[in-house]
């Protein structure tokens, strides 16, 4: 029986244990928060609905105690605070260090053999620092923004198509900030036809500049962050880790020469499945992709630095 655990049941953790729980992703799912009785009160409500679908997985909801996560196969890290409207997420890079770090450190205590999907934002440099402060090997730690960025690309090509989200494809790859993520309008297709041949310039422009503010618009919305597509985003990844679907996920993963950079993670397309990161699929890029591509790098590895200088790292 796969087991999965989900860390902070704020909205984010808890609508991902959800969408595991609702589409029987996992045979068990553990949600833990520091907040005294917050992840068995959100636990409790997931379990009197399973009487309203088919059964459900066995769900334990824990405040504080990581021994109940311990022989986990997954673990996602939705830790730490959301942003506010007209914060960036680089801005809650001082506080989410800590609280990462040191949630990385029980996880792993309990269950050696786990991959990490890191959704705490700032969430590349984040994913870094869970790779790096706990030695694991590249391919167990990933970061979920590509899965999100794309589903909301892929949101609104459908809406300009006038078509079925199904018959859109495209992806988004670069970091998960408003000004660094990438939606590679150039490869984006509808039913296998690039999307340049029903939309405009001007329309895919605009296009690509919701996505980009896709969270931000809801953040000034909602006066918090989103939930419903980042927790489904990270459910999407654990599934196709625990079904070793070996899918290709935009994700944010540690680059060893691939894409021409070393010692970053960062979001590029790659293969998911029961190992965690299977592969890095290395797309051909037009110039000025790859000159947004590398602009994004820059970005990341500067909150790579401000990690180091808060000596997180
Ligand atoms: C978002 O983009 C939470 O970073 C997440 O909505």
């Amino acid at each position: 029986m796969v087991k999965v655990t989900v860390v902070g049941a704020g909205n984010v953790g808890a609508t991902c244990a959800n969408v595991l729980a609702c589409r029987g992703i996992a045979g068990e799912v553990v949600l833990i928060d520091i907040k005294e009785g917050f992840a068995e009160g959100k636990v409790l409500d997931m379990y009197q609905a399973s009487a309203l679908y088919d059964g459900g997985p066995r769900l334990t909801g824990v405040t504080n105690d990581y021994s109940k996560t311990a022989g986990s196969q997954v673990v996602v890290i939705t830790s730490g605070l959301p942003r506010k409207p007209g914060m960036t997420r680089e801005e809650l890079i001082g506080v989410n260090a800590g609280i990462v770090k040191s949630v990385m450190e029980n996880v792993l205590k309990h269950s050696p053999e786990a991959i990490v999907i890191v959704v705490s934002n700032p969430m590349d440099p984040m994913t870094y620092l869970a790779l790096m402060s706990s030695g694991l090997d590249k391919h167990r730690v990933i970061g979920m923004g590509g899965a999100l960025d794309s589903s909301r690309f892929k949101c609104y090509l459908s809406k300009a198509l006038g078509g079925n989200i199904g018959d859109v494809d495209g992806m988004v790859i670069g970091g998960h900030g408003d000004t660094t993520m990438i939606p590679l309008v150039s490869k984006a297709s509808y039913k296998g036809v690039p999307v340049s041949e029903f939309l405009s310039e001007e329309v895919l422009e605009k296009v690509a500049a919701d996505t980009m503010v896709g969270g931000a618009t809801l953040t000034g919305l909602l006066g918090t962050s989103a939930w419903y597509a980042p927790g489904a985003a990270a459910a999407s990844v654990v599934e196709a880790i625990v079904k070793d679907q070996k899918k290709v996920i935009p994700s944010c993963v540690y680059l060893d020469g691939e894409y021409g950079q070393k010692d970053v993670c960062i979001g590029v397309p790659a293969v998911i499945g029961a190992r965690g990161v299977e592969a890095i699929v290395e797309v051909a890029l037009t110039d000025a992709e790859k000159a947004k591509f590398e602009a994004s790098v820059a970005a990341v590895r500067k909150n790579i630095a401000v990690l180091h200088e808060l000596k997180a790292l």
